[in-house]
């Protein structure tokens, strides 16, 4: 994945701009290249201007790996390059797709940050160097001192699975733990930067690279990209909401709404391919129940808590067992916090908690993220989104989902969103404007790509654009039909394939449309065409991921293997890009 530079670089902004541009379509290959030579030319004093070479200073190496599918586990790992550099390291960031445990075995010093997905799942791209290090034949770390943080939800029953597995398994490959693994929650930045601080002095003082004493590293959570003073998850802005439409028709199973918000004066400066992120408030009327269930009724300030600002729908083990032993009631056993919710849990034993032993059980409240459908070049100082509204019953219960029901049906237009942006710097349109891609994109999975072909349609990009949609039914779940249509007339969409799941008897899904294309899709792949994957992670990314390692076996009359190969190599050229929740 290329890195971008920030805008706080110390260069001119269209100086940034052009070395974005160049650096964005650059292998890892030759960006180390890059650096190497330019370091090399600097230490040598080599360059024409003069330039005063480096001090020769010996400084200690530092590896952060990182293992990631939405880009936390990236972000927290730049946050360790930039302190640890600060101490006098040498850092180098590595994502386990470019990665293989010989190599992290052959590092002196390791700082490994692992996200876990699916049930207990490594991201995707790490799955390769996940598999190798749990094989037989994975190497010795001996040499190697090392340290994971784990990223997670307690909300999954496999909680931060992955990283507490590779702690494991390097423990037991003769690795040296410098510190005890953390387990982080959805709000991991106060839990990470703690860590992150005892983490490197405790390796500062092993490996001794400069002495700082009892300093603080400061530890900002910035993503790349992203400005220092633009409004945050704690310091969101309030963008009113300037219109509000059904796309879903009245008679589709599913709620869709298109919301067009004002960011004037928020600062929140987007690129086709971000989210924002929404500060969504709690049903009040589940609050009230919860309330009930607790005894804890006519408690105002709890109340105004329970709807603002904890987390009063889903229920993990580690809830389980911290209200047993609060209530002195008998642990439930762990599956049956399986679609149930703190209510269900409260119900088990009426009015046994005080507000202190409430508020102690239930997490902070976790933002949402929606994909910008919008390019900022094509709607000046707005952000669409596109929401699908959540719904479901489980154990007899009609349940909601937290932010989208909050959208969709506690707020109108005229009323305020608080959003703060996620920036996304790997799931960008190729730099080169004549570059083909190919966006699939079901359900409001399109949204990001509503907003690359705005993009393209206002820059005037010449290269060809072909989007795989897939929902329900054609008449009640064409979300953006009709623009697109307009699309397809002007010729800014090259091709759209549609696949409907319920409009005939079996059912029918974008990787079926994929595989039925699959002989213009290898075509297009060979012309460099960018392949983005954006929506659902658990079932659709997958079966299109093995999808496409079908249609490269097929079409490259190659076996599993050599497909494989082909999608990495795809995917190391920065052609193969997701953004899957
Ligand atoms: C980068 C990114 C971009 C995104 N973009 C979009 C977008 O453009 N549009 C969009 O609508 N969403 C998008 N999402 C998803 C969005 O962030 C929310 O996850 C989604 O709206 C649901 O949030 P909620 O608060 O309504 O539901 P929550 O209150 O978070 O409820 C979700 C939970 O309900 C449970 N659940 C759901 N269905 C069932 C079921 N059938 N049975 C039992 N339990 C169930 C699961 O535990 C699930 O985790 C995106 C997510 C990410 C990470
Ligand atoms: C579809 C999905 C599945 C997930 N599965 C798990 C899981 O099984 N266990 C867990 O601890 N966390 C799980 N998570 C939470 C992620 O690990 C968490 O959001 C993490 O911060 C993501 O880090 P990343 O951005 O580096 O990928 C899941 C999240 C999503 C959206």
């Amino acid at each position: 994945m290329p890195p971008i530079l920030p805008t706080t670089a110390p260069f001119a902004e269209e100086h940034i701009a052009a070395l974005n541009r160049v650096i964005s379509v650059t292998t890892p290959e030759q960006r180390a290249w890059l650096s190497g030579y330019l370091a090399g030319l600097q230490a040598a004093g080599g360059s024409q201007a003069a330039v005063p070479a480096a001090p020769p200073a010996k400084r200690a190496p530092l590896t952060i790996l990182f293992g990631t599918e939405s880009g936390n586990s990236e972000a927290l790992a730049a946050q360790v390059r930039k302190a640890s550099a600060k101490l006098g390291f040498a850092p180098k960031v590595v994502d386990m797709a470019d990665f293989t445990p010989a190599q992290a075995a052959a590092t002196e010093n390791l700082v490994i940050i692992a996200a876990t997905w699916g049930e207990g799942d490594p991201p995707q791209r790490a799955v390769d160097f996940y598999e190798a290090l749990m094989a037989d034949d994975a190497p010795r770390f001996e040499k190697t001192r090392f340290a994971v943080l784990a990223l997670g939800d307690r909300a999954y029953a496999q909680y931060c699975e992955i990283g507490r597995k590779i702690d494991e398994r390097l423990a037991a490959l003769g690795g040296n733990r410098i510190t005890d693994r953390i387990d982080c929650d959805l709000d991991y930045e106060t839990p990470a930067t703690g860590w992150i601080n005892s983490t490197l002095e405790r390796l500062n003082a092993e490996v001794g690279v400069k002495d700082v004493g009892a300093s603080i590293i400061h530890v900002d959570f910035a993503r790349p990209g992203q400005e220092s003073d633009a409004p945050t998850r704690a310091h969101p802005f309030a963008a009113e909401i300037t219109e509000s439409i059904r796309l879903s028709g009245s008679r589709s199973t599913s709620d869709t709404l298109h919301v067009t918000l004002s960011l004037e004066g928020s600062g929140i400066a987007y690129e086709p391919g971000d989210s924002l992120g929404v500060v969504a408030s709690n049903n009040p009327i589940l609050a009230d129940a919860v309330l009930k269930a607790a005894g804890l009724s006519g408690d105002d300030t709890l109340r105004a808590s329970l709807i603002e600002r904890l987390d009063i729908t889903t229920l993990t083990h580690k809830q389980l067992e911290d209200f047993a032993r609060e209530t002195g009631t008998k642990p439930l056993p762990a599956e049956w916090a399986t679609g149930r919710r703190i209510i269900d849990l409260l119900e088990t034993a009426p009015g046994a908690l005080t507000v202190a032993q409430l508020t102690t059980l239930l997490r902070p409240l976790a933002p949402r993220y929606y994909s910008v459908a919008s390019s900022r070049k094509a709607v000046g100082e707005e952000a669409h989104l596109l929401v699908a509204g959540l719904r479901y019953t489980s154990h007899g219960r009609e349940r909601e989902g937290v932010a989208s029901l909050d959208i969709i049906e506690r707020h109108r237009e005229g009323d305020s969103l608080k959003v703060f942006l996620r920036t996304n710097p790997h799931f960008r349109l190729p730099a080169d404007n004549d570059r083909p891609i190919i966006m699939v994109g079901p359900g409001t999975g399109v949204a990001p790509f509503r907003g690359f072909l705005q993009e393209r349609e206002a820059t005037g990009a010449t290269g060809r654009n072909w989007l795989v949609f897939g929902h329900r039914n054609y008449t009640h779940d064409f979300l953006y039909q009709l623009e697109l249509q307009d699309w397809i007339q002007s010729k800014l969409l090259t091709r759209l394939d549609v696949a409907f799941s319920r409009d005939q008897p079996e059912k029918r899904y974008v990787q079926n449309t994929l595989w039925d294309a699959r002989s213009d899709l290898y075509a297009w792949l060979k012309d460099g065409a960018a392949l983005y994957v954006c929506g659902d992670a658990n079932a659709m990314a997958k079966d299109v991921h093995a999808t496409l390692l079908r249609i490269l076996a097929d079409q490259g009359k190659q076996d599993e293997v050599a497909a494989k190969a082909e999608l990495d190599a795809i995917r190391r050229d920065g052609r193969y890009l997701r953004d899957v929740y």
